[in-house]
This record gives structure tokens, sequence and C-alpha cells, in this order.
């Protein structure tokens, strides 16, 4: 099967599993449900959900388990873009191409979908049918709370947004936490299910850094010279909005440079596990390539 076939069968295997999960309402309260599932139903690439499913494969996981992870994983992402995308923040009216959801619904109802759908993630993750191990359950519910909050994404958005400006190790520092460690947790989560070694962890954690850094980098240049009708939302909004991002300190052509380095590099993590890692390599190239 080709990496795109594959790609598009993880996304599709989550989306499935995702709607079982999601709650449903009947009273007032299924404007926040609808919203909830507007958002993260809605034709994302699911590039770290498919990460983690690759990863579970590697060490022979469990798929039922997983998919779980990997929802949870995707209800945050799906939370961190509704907030993103608020006028506080990024002021954003479109994604995925179709319209945000503070544009689709309202302002409420995008902070509180964003809300539920981040206690969903914590709600799955700690349910029996996610391992029947509650020490399992607890560390994966840890790695996920701290990958989310201060220490991790929310705490990389509070950069970004403060709009300081950064030189490259402060942008790098930025990416690592706003993009960087939620895409690690891809990988992470599966490990926590494989009970995987420490090398093996340590190798695929830095592996995961990297492309997490090249994903940003690859976000950026998006940003700078992509085409909105395909990268399915607004573009040039980092430069508008002073944003100090990889590609404005670097320019274009050095951002590219840095990235065939960085493809290299990333890759190179993977030596030690061989042929099995082979779809993970081949990820690399997925990232570095996508136009949207
Ligand atoms: C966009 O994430 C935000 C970043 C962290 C750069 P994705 O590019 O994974 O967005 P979707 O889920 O495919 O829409
Ligand atoms: C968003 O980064 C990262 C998170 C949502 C945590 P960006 O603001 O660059 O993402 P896009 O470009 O809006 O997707
Ligand atoms: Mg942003
Ligand atoms: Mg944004
Ligand atoms: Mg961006």
């Amino acid at each position: 099967m080709d990496l795109a076939a594959r790609v598009a069968e993880a996304a599709d295997l989550v989306t499935v599993a995702l709607d079982e999960l999601l709650p449903r309402a009947d009273g007032p309260e299924s404007r926040l449900t609808e919203a909830m599932r507007y958002a993260a139903l809605g034709p994302g690439k699911r590039l770290r959900t498919w990460f983690a499913l690759e990863t579970g494969r590697m060490f022979d996981v469990d798929e039922g388990h997983v998919l779980r992870a990997a929802c949870a994983l995707e209800c945050i992402h799906a939370y961190s873009l509704i907030h993103d995308d608020l006028p506080c923040m990024d002021d954003d009216d479109m994604r995925r191409g179709r319209p945000t959801v503070h544009i689709a619904y309202d302002e409420m109802t995008a902070v509180l979908a964003g809300d539920a759908l981040q206690t969903a993630a914590f709600e799955i993750l700690a349910h029996h049918d996610t391992h029947p191990d509650g020490n399992v359950r607890a560390e994966l519910v840890m790695r996920l709370a701290v990958a989310s909050g201060a220490r991790g994404m929310v705490g990389g958005q509070m950069i970004d947004m403060l709009g300081v400006r950064e030189d490259l190790g402060g942008v790098a520092r930025m990416q690592r936490l706003k993009t960087g460690v939620l895409i690690a947790c891809a990988f992470e989560l599966p490990l926590v299910l494989a009970r995987a070694q420490e090398a093996e962890r340590h190798a695929l954690m830095n592996f995961a850094h990297d492309l997490g850094l090249a994903y940003q980098i690859v976000d950026d240049l998006l940003d700078a010279e992509g085409d909105a009708a395909t990268v399915g939302k607004a573009v040039g909004k980092d430069a508008a909005a002073g944003k100090t991002t990889f590609v404005t300190l670097l320019g274009v052509d050095a951002a590219r440079e840095r990235l065939g380095l960085l493809k290299m590099q990333t890759k190179s993590h993977l030596d030690a596990f061989g042929p099995r890692a082979d779809f993970l390599r081949a990820s690399v190239d997925f990232v570095l390539e996508r136009r949207l």
C-alpha cells in the first residue's frame, strides 16, 4: 500500500472512532456537541494520529488501544486550533477549507467547544478501554497533560501571542512548545502503551522533535508562499501580524535549506530500527513535501 493510501486509511479509522467517542446531546447543549463535532470530525490531515497508529504497529500494540490514544490527541489538536483561530488570538475565518468554529457558530460556542474537546481527550484516555492497567492509563494522561499545558502547547501559544521578537533559538523553543510536543505525543503515547525500552523511546523522541521542527518550518513556509485555496486557511498572516517565524527570520531560501539538512538528521534517528521504521522514514518526506 502506498503512503498516501495508508495516511487516508488511518484518517478514516480515526474519524469513525471519534464519531463514536464524541458526545451527542438532545437538549440545548446540542449546539456545543455539534460545534465539537464540526471541529474534530472536519477534514484535517490527521497526521498526528497517523504517526501514532504507525508507531503502534511498529511495536505491536493493540490497535484499539492506540486508536483511542490517537483520538484523544486529535481532540486536543482540534481544541488548540479552535482557540488559535479566535479573534483574540490569530483571528482566522478559514480552517480546513471551511469557516472556523467561531464563524460557523459564535465565539462563546467556540471557546466552550474547545474546552469540552480538551476534557473529552482525558475522558477517553482515562477510560478502561484504553488500557486495562490503570498505571498505564495514568501515564498516558500525564504525558498528554504535560504536552498540552503550560510546559507544552499552551505555553508555546503564549510566547507566540506575546509577539516577542525572538532570535532563532527563541523561535525554535516556541515552536517546540506550540507544535513539537504534541507531535511528539503521537509517538510517546504508543510507546507508553508498548512499554518500550528507554533506548527506543529516546531515539523516537529525538526523531519526533526534529520532525515537529520540520513540520512547523513547512507551516511557516506555506504561510509565506502557499496558496490559500490549497492550504485551506488564510496565508500571509504571520508577516502581517508581525510574527517572528523561521521564515521571517531566515527568509524563504535559507528556511528551505534548513529543511534539507533537517530531513537527513530526522531520518538518522531511525537508523537503529531498520526496515521496521520504513513508514516513519517515508513520513518525513511526506511532511516536507506537503502543500496543505
Ligand atoms: C496546523 O496543524 C497547526 C500547526 C500546529 C502547524 P495541522 O497542519 O496538522 O492541521 P490539520 O489538522 O491538518 O488541519
Ligand atoms: C498553531 O500554530 C499551533 C497551535 C494551534 C497549537 P499556527 O497559528 O501557525 O497554526 P495555523 O497556521 O493557524 O494552522
Ligand atoms: Mg497561532
Ligand atoms: Mg493560527
Ligand atoms: Mg501557521
